[in-house]
């Protein structure tokens, strides 16, 4: 496993990142805790030993679960989580509401000082530590000045709390306005093989300003792995059922691409979710590819990517196939 250094800061994260998010269960149907600490167990084991997490994930339960898997190894880890979207008050800007068996919940974006503060010693205590290697502000909140919120970083980098702050979901705008204030480490933007807006303006700002570059759900949430027929039936509470990727036609031409590009997997024994990702962490100015994996085979299996090196025939080959796949009305 590599390990890169995240921007300015002195942490460095594995390229591959292990995802909690589908871990907690909440949006993703439901999810085994054993099942859930078997993974991280494998991710560490397999030397992707960065793990990123967030409060609202499973309304705190992933970072319990990620705290109970990281017991006895702190310093083995680095810890990633993220602050800003409140579920259990109602100040700031309401983002969006979500209904499973814990009822409906009205979700805040709220990127204020006192919340960040209060935030910080919730997700400490639930994940065991007294300190988070990487603290990111999950969404701009546009209720609160991007300044405010990075006062809030700075004080807790001043306390020890955290090491290093880092922002998520941010634009180029979002990110000079902090910038002025706090030394971000990192964005967290989505990137995979068919979502790619980053590569405009997100990934050119952040390679001149040394701010690295974590993208996420880079197999677009398990689709690149090849493994959905058009006619899937997502569990209730799974929040790709109404995602337009998962429309029967865009899955349908999704593994019609993969399929012209298995014969590159199968050239190095590879998966396609494994040829995929090692396809994103080869992407210039990207420092980790953060993967969510619901139990230790699907983990032990995407780590195995990192050792995988594409060449620029292989690129090419990938990027003249990509180039012929259009989709219907999916963020691109
Ligand atoms: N900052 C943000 O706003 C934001 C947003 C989204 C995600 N994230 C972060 O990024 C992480 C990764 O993104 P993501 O979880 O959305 O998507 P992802 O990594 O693209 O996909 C993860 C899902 O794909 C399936 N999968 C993974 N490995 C597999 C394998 N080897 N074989 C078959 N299926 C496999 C699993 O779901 P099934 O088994 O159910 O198919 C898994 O939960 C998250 O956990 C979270 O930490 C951040």
């Amino acid at each position: 496993m590599e390990f890169r250094k995240l921007g300015t800061s002195d942490l460095k994260v594995s390229s591959i990142t292990f995802g909690a998010w589908a871990i907690g269960g909440w949006m993703w149907g439901g999810a085994e805790e054993k099942d859930a600490i078997a993974a991280i167990d494998a991710s560490i084991a397999g030397g992707a030993t960065s793990i990123d997490t967030a409060a609202v994930y499973g309304y705190g339960r992933s970072e319990e679960i990620v705290g109970k898997a990281i017991k006895g190894k702190r310093d083995q880890v680095q810890l990633l989580t993220k602050f800003g979207l409140r579920w259990d008050d109602t100040e700031g800007d309401h983002f969006f509401a979500w209904t499973d068996e814990n009822g409906e919940k009205n979700i805040y974006r709220n990127a204020r000082k006192k919340s960040i503060i209060h935030e910080c010693e919730q997700s400490l205590k639930r994940l065991g530590t007294d300190y988070i290697d990487l603290y990111q502000c999950h969404w701009r909140d546009p209720s609160t000045p991007v300044e405010e919120t990075m006062e809030a970083l700075n004080q807790l980098i001043k306390e020890g709390k955290i090491k290093a702050a880092g922002v998520s979901n941010y634009t180029v705008e979002d990110m000079q306005a902090a910038l002025k204030v706090c030394p971000i480490a990192s964005d967290q933007p989505p990137y995979s093989m068919i979502v790619r807006k980053i590569e405009k303006d997100v990934l050119p700002f952040c390679r001149e300003n040394n701010i690295g570059v974590i993208v996420y759900s880079p197999l677009q949430r398990g689709l690149l792995t090849g493994k959905f027929s058009p006619d899937v039936k997502f569990k209730e509470g799974d929040h790709r059922g109404n995602e337009a990727h998962f429309q029967p036609e865009n899955i349908k031409r999704t593994n019609a691409f993969l399929e012209k590009i298995k014969p590159i997997a199968d050239n190095h024994k590879a998966t396609l979710g494994q040829l995929v990702i090692a396809w994103t962490i080869a992407q210039p100015g990207i420092t980790s590819a953060l993967v969510g994996a619901r139990d230790a085979v699907q983990c032990t299996e995407n780590i195995k990517a990192a050792d995988i090196k594409l060449s620029s025939d292989e690129l090419k080959e990938i990027a003249k196939h990509l180039e012929s796949l259009e989709l219907q009305g999916a963020k691109a």
